[in-house]
């Protein structure tokens, strides 16, 4: 009995198709079969906000299969890639919305950090905060994570530096804690999964914290401390903006020469309203792509912020936003060809040396000696966190949408997901919703969001001492 079902599970296991896991060549992510460069075409994904994390009941954005569903044919439509996903729990089951997203070749962004009790770098006070008990559960994220094959990167942290203060303080921990998850992983995963740090886009912050965290000590990439991939939450794009009026132009001129991908890890300001996403064409056009390697819109589901593509009733029936049916204009006009089929360059970087002079604000922590490994940690990396939650692609069974689905002008849509080919990543469907727009968009105001005063736009709305990680 025991052995027949065994069988069966495995010879179901062989039928879950799976996309490639990604690898970074030089500043960019690669399909390391194809050697096509990718790019991240992506959505945040936190249905409920913060409040969509709770472990105690068991719940977190990615535990309950038919709502995943839902998402990934609505996302599959959309025609995006990738997903972050902020909170996450590692005592969760999460094997099939893992393989959902996996079926409809959609990476997954995730950070390791969540906003209870211990769970974070607290940016107040990082010391106290930076123990083995916060590794155990950082790694144990790890474990629930790593044999997914569209499992793309891990985030250390999110908008831990974003003032004088963290810029000074926080920086040696965020390489502490990156070392901690690199050497983790290479002990523990059959495959390098690469480990990075999502920035608040405040001028006075961003080019060092960049710096601290890509520079090596080593001479070279094996730098365990050193970042694999540095990301922005950028909302300086509003409305019909251009590429100098947003400044887009000197990000590219900041980061033209670096040793590792960069990305939005969030973009899409909301003022005014409804968007009309015009950031799309010019952060996937010729300008932005030899630096840049795409973004993540912020975000999929409508939450108090109102950055929400898709309004989601308690009930899980879902109705799209007139923000969905732009966003996915705009991504259609996209060239295909240019966004995935095209050869990574070999580059081989190197990442510039870790000195004092490669900070710029005297403000900024320009000392490269790190926290050494917590008391009780070590044996935790050399052994291996003792969890039963580690996670494996299943199959999925059911490709039919259960829950209502309803275009902007009402009409209920008939959906499912495609389960594509081996080694494919989802592209835009060329599809229109063929939509007589909802007025319910509310009057566009004229306020725009500086990329400086971003900070409250985090994910999680953690008090004043715990640092939003999350
Ligand atoms: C790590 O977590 C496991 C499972 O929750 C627990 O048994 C163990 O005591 C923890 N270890 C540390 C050092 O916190
Ligand atoms: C779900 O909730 C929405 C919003 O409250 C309501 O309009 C809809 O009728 C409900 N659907 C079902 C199937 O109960
Ligand atoms: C799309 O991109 C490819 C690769 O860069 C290029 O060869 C092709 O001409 C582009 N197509 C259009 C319609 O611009
Ligand atoms: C890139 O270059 C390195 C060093 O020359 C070589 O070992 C590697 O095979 C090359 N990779 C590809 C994809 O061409
Ligand atoms: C990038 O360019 C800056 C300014 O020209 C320079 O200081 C830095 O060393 C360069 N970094 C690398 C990795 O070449
Ligand atoms: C750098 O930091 C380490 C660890 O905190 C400290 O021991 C050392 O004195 C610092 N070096 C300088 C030059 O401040």
């Amino acid at each position: 009995m025991f052995l027949y079902s065994a069988i069966l599970l495995a010879l179901q296991a062989t039928t879950t198709l799976a996309v490639q896991p990604l690898i970074i060549q030089g500043a960019d992510f690669v399909n390391a079969k194809t050697g096509n460069r990718y790019q991240i075409l992506g959505v945040a994904y936190q249905p409920g906000g913060e409040g969509g994390y709770k472990p105690q009941t068991g719940e977190d954005p990615l535990s309950d299969g038919s709502v995943c569903l839902r998402d990934a044919a609505l996302m599959q439509k959309l025609g995006v890639n990738a997903i972050r996903v902020y909170n996450v729990s590692p005592d969760i089951n999460h094997d099939l919305c893992a393989s959902i997203f996996n079926a409809v070749g959609i990476y997954m962004v995730l950070d390791v950090n969540a906003p209870l009790s211990g769970e974070s770098i607290d940016r107040g006070d990082p010391r106290p905060s930076y123990t083995a008990s916060y590794l155990n559960r950082t790694f144990a994220v790890v474990e629930a994570f790593k044999n997914y094959p569209n499992t793309l990167l891990f985030f250390a942290g999110n908008e831990v530096i974003n003032d004088v203060p963290t810029g000074r303080n926080i920086p040696p921990y965020m390489r502490a804690v990156t070392r901690d998850l690199k050497n983790y992983i290479k002990k523990h995963s059959t495959r390098s999964i690469p480990v990075g740090y999502s920035a608040a886009d405040v001028r006075d912050t961003l080019l060092d914290t960049w710096n601290y965290l890509q520079c090596t000590t080593t001479g070279d990439t094996s730098d365990m401390s050193r970042v694999d991939l540095f990301a922005l939450n950028s909302y300086s794009w509003c409305g019909d903006s251009t590429y100098t009026t947003s400044s887009y132009d000197k990000l590219i001129a900041d980061f033209s020469n670096t040793s590792v991908p960069v990305f939005f890890s969030e973009y899409g300001c909301n003022k005014p309203s409804p968007r009309i996403f015009t950031e799309v064409p010019v952060l996937y056009g010729p300008l932005m792509t030899p630096v840049m390697s795409g973004g993540l819109v912020y975000e999929y589901s409508q939450e108090p912020s109102d950055y929400g593509l898709v309004n989601i009733n308690s009930n899980n029936s879902a109705q799209l936003n007139s923000d969905f049916d732009s966003l996915q204009a705009q991504y259609n006009k996209l060239n295909i060809t240019a966004l995935q089929g095209v050869k990574a360059e070999n580059a081989t970087v190197t990442p510039p040396t870790c000195r004092s002079s490669l900070i710029t604000k005297s403000t900024f922590n320009n000392n490269f000696t790190i926290p050494s490994v917590p008391t009780g940690a070590q044996a935790l990396i050399d052994n291996g966190v003792s969890t039963s939650n580690t996670g494996n692609l299943v199959p999925i069974g059911n490709t039919k949408v259960t829950h209502v689905v309803q275009q902007t002008n009402g009409q209920v849509l008939d959906l499912s997901i495609t389960v594509i080919p081996d080694d494919e990543s989802n592209i835009p469907s060329g599809q229109t919703p063929g939509t007589a727009t909802t007025s319910s968009a509310p009057a566009a105001t004229t306020t725009k969001k500086s990329g400086a005063t971003n900070i409250k736009m985090t994910s999680c709305a953690c008090g004043p001492v715990l640092a939003c990680v999350g």
